[in-house]
């Protein structure tokens, strides 16, 4: 897929206040500082549309961005920051948590793990969440410029021995980088099969 136009579109609190149309959504959830910003500029080929920081905890609201005028990316903010306060851990909990439950327009949320790190207790409760709340979500393997292949196969063979007890099969997954662009065909690509086929379903009724 082509990126023709990519422009911010506005920031929330709520759910209830997300764009009201029919345009499909794909989601980026995962630990803060783990690149979900970055790889959304990557994907975008836009070097500062998200906002990126070092410091983790930057993002802290709901971002639209209209994508070929025909679909919605979101940036949502991180979570496991450990400086925030106990009340604003509450607060993203509601905000992100009531998004992805209640967002009708949500096709698919991208969940990032860091590929350096093996399997946290807060990744895997968190996966394991959407998997309860049947949420469809793809996890993507971030910051691989920073290490070997190998080093990234043992975490993804970390992942699969983990989940072997509760999932039947291990979610899809794609590697990738901010730094080099890595995955940026294949992510793109799978977000156009989505649209293709949420297309066909809306067809057929
Ligand atoms: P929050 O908004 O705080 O939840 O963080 P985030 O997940 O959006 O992370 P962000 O994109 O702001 O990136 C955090 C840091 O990691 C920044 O310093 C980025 O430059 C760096 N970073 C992100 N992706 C990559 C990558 O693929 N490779 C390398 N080398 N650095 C990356
Ligand atoms: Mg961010």
């Amino acid at each position: 897929m082509r990126i023709t136009s990519a422009t911010f579109l506005q920031s929330n609190t709520n759910y209830k206040q997300c764009p009201q149309d029919k345009r499909l959504e794909f989601a980026y959830i995962g630990r803060s500082n783990v690149g979900k910003s970055s790889l959304i500029n990557m994907l975008l080929h836009r070097k500062k549309l998200a906002k990126t920081s070092s410091i983790p905890g930057k993002t802290q609201l709901i971002n639209h961005f209209l994508i070929n005028n025909s679909f919605y990316i979101v940036d949502l903010p991180g979570y496991g920051w450990a400086k925030s306060s106990k009340k604003n851990k509450k607060i993203w909990q509601k905000m992100v948590e009531n998004y992805i439950v209640y967002r009708k327009n949500l096709v698919c949320m991208f969940l990032l793990f860091d590929s350096r790190l093996s399997p946290q207790q807060i990744d895997i409760s968190f996966l394991n969440w959407l998997g309860k709340n049947n949420i469809p979500f793809t996890i993507l393997f971030t910051k691989i410029d920073k290490q070997t292949p190998y080093k990234t196969q043992i975490t993804i063979d970390r992942w699969k021995k983990n989940l072997t007890d509760n999932w039947e099969i291990f979610p899809t997954y794609f590697l990738c980088s901010a730094k080099n662009n890595l995955g940026r065909t294949q992510i793109l690509s799978y977000i156009e099969n989505i649209i293709q086929k949420n297309k066909n379903i809306t067809l057929h009724n």
